[in-house]
């Protein structure tokens, strides 16, 4: 461990034990705002909040955007052509959207005909907007395993108002998530660096990597904001100054989606793991922490210069 490790953190303990004697620089903003939690700034969009709308030009844009890229994977069905020329959308002059409509890729299958066969023919104002793809396993097998999802209420869905729902929240105080920490094994470890703006902000968090499978979390640690979730040093320390493992250590149940791979798990339950959420921040924690300790140059240099003498690693 590099001795500035160790002064910072025994300086702390000193200055707790000598109290006003120790010189101690409070940390500043970053200290207060972990303890008292932060505004979030609220966005203010037309189509936000209780009765919000969409204006047509929006809404144009929008569906350019769909039609040139991300109609290539997702589907519109519950929009018909018809919804793209009425009030309240975005308008498009009915003539253009029959065009459109007779010209999108994605053909409707109608029918049966006079001898009984299904057949294709092009879309009318009447029909949905149809993606690429005939049903969920033909999606899935093109793209990897994973579905994406039909666009036509997706805005709701994924609400940027902050009326909108829970997990939605936490993210947007989230400053850094450090994962990959390979000493020892695997990417079990994910540290995730935020700034608590409410109480239980951390428990989403941690939940929240829980069931984020790309992460492979098995340990899930939250730090505040203003430490570096990287500095594995920064970390652990964070894990002893500031987690009461009983208050602040939690554990799920071991129906998590886990890897096959991972060894602790008992055979006859491989792909099942229980995870481990730890709080390491100082926010809400129903007090306030003491303000950071940091020796001065000088004093550093001097316990340094004397380190040796004792002995010391
Ligand atoms: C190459 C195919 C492809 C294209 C093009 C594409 N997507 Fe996706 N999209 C996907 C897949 C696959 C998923 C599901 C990912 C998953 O489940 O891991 C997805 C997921 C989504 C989601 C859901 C994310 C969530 O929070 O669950 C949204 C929203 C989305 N896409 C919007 C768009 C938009 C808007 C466009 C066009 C700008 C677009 N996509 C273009 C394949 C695509």
């Amino acid at each position: 461990m590099p001795t500035d490790m160790l002064i910072r953190r025994l300086l702390p303990l000193a200055a707790g034990a000598l109290g006003a004697l120790v010189p101690a620089a409070s940390h500043g903003a970053g200290e207060d705002q972990g303890a008292h939690g932060v505004h979030i700034e609220r966005q203010d969009w037309t189509f936000g909040g209780f009765g919000g709308q969409f204006e047509a030009a929006q809404l144009q844009r929008g569906f350019q955007i769909y039609k040139d890229v991300c109609v290539a994977c997702h589907g519109l069905k519950r929009v018909y052509f018809r919804n793209l020329a009425q009030p309240g959308g975005p308008e498009f002059p009915e003539q253009a959207v029959k065009a459109l409509a007779a010209d999108w890729p994605n053909k409707v299958v109608d029918g049966p005909d006079d001898s009984g066969k299904m057949f294709e023919r092009p879309a009318k104002l009447f029909d949905p907007i149809l993606g690429p793809f005939r049903n969920d396993q033909e999606a899935r097998a093109a793209q990897n395993g994973a579905l994406p999802p039909d666009l036509s209420v997706i805005a709701k869905a994924r609400n940027p108002d902050y009326t909108g729902p829970f997990w939605a929240h936490p993210f947007s105080m989230l400053r850094d998530v450090a994962t990959g920490y390979q000493e020892g094994g695997a990417n079990y470890i994910v540290v995730i660096a935020a700034t608590p703006a409410y109480p239980g902000h951390v428990r989403q968090l941690i939940h929240a990597a829980c069931t984020q499978e790309p992460l492979g979390a098995k340990w899930i640690i939250v730090v505040d904001g203003d430490v570096n979730p990287h500095d594995w040093e920064e970390v652990t320390w964070c894990l002893w100054s500031r987690a009461q493992p009983q208050r602040d250590l939690f554990t799920t149940s071991d129906r998590e989606v886990g890897n096959y791979l991972d060894p602790s798990v008992d055979p006859a339950r491989r792909g099942y793991t229980s995870k481990v959420g730890i709080d390491a921040t100082t926010a809400f924690k129903g007090f306030d922490f003491p303000p950071l300790a940091e020796p001065s140059a000088a004093l550093k240099e001097r316990v340094l210069r004397r380190w040796p003498e004792y002995g010391l690693p």
